[in-house]
């Protein structure tokens, strides 16, 4: 599947897997090296193993992508605008938390996201009980540490499945 929907008339795109782009904000390439009370022991590669596995199971192609730069993170979410990404899996780290530009990003490229953090951000410090993310996800997966992020991709196949669902009733109308 594109991430763009096909037109009235153009024929319907043979169902093949849908490509998500995985992104991870500041700090997360030292997992398994941080904070373990909070995120656990894998690192970062095990984590995007276990995603990538995942995604052959259900049917999504997972692309990576970790930066400590918001303006790199932000440029990564643009080049989706037109591209083959269908959706988004994002765990913003402490961007979430203070980005207005990350939230601009993702409200321009208008594509169906999932907001992850593996730590419960509402049993911490209250600075991180808000993001800026949150109000407009497709939905949120918060406190099951690595989990976050299996759960939150199987959540974003599902709303992608359901996106399509409706792409092609509208065609057929
Ligand atoms: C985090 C929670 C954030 O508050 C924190 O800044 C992170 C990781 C999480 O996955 O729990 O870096 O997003």
């Amino acid at each position: 599947m594109t991430g763009n929907k096909p037109k009235k008339g153009e024929p319907v795109p043979i169902k093949d897997n849908f490509k998500a782009l995985v992104i991870h904000g500041p700090n997360l390439n030292l997992l398994g090296r941080r904070e373990a009370n909070f995120y656990g022991a894998s690192s970062l590669s095990e984590i995007n193993l276990a995603l990538t596995a995942l995604g052959k199971e259900v049917g999504v192609d997972v692309i990576c992508y970790q930066s400590n730069i918001e303006g790199e993170l932000v440029e990564k979410i643009q080049k989706c605008m037109g591209s083959q990404v269908d959706g988004i899996l994002i765990n913003p780290a402490a961007y979430g938390h203070t980005s207005i530009a990350l939230r601009d990003a993702l409200k321009a490229v208008d594509l169906p996201f999932v907001e992850v953090h593996m730590s419960n951000i509402h049993a911490r410090e209250e600075f991180r009980h808000k993001t800026y993310l949150s109000d407009f996800a497709s939905g949120v997966v918060i406190g099951f540490g690595a989990d976050s992020y299996l759960l939150g991709l199987r959540g974003l196949v599902e709303r992608l499945k359901q996106k399509r669902e409706l792409d092609l009733n509208e065609l057929k109308r």
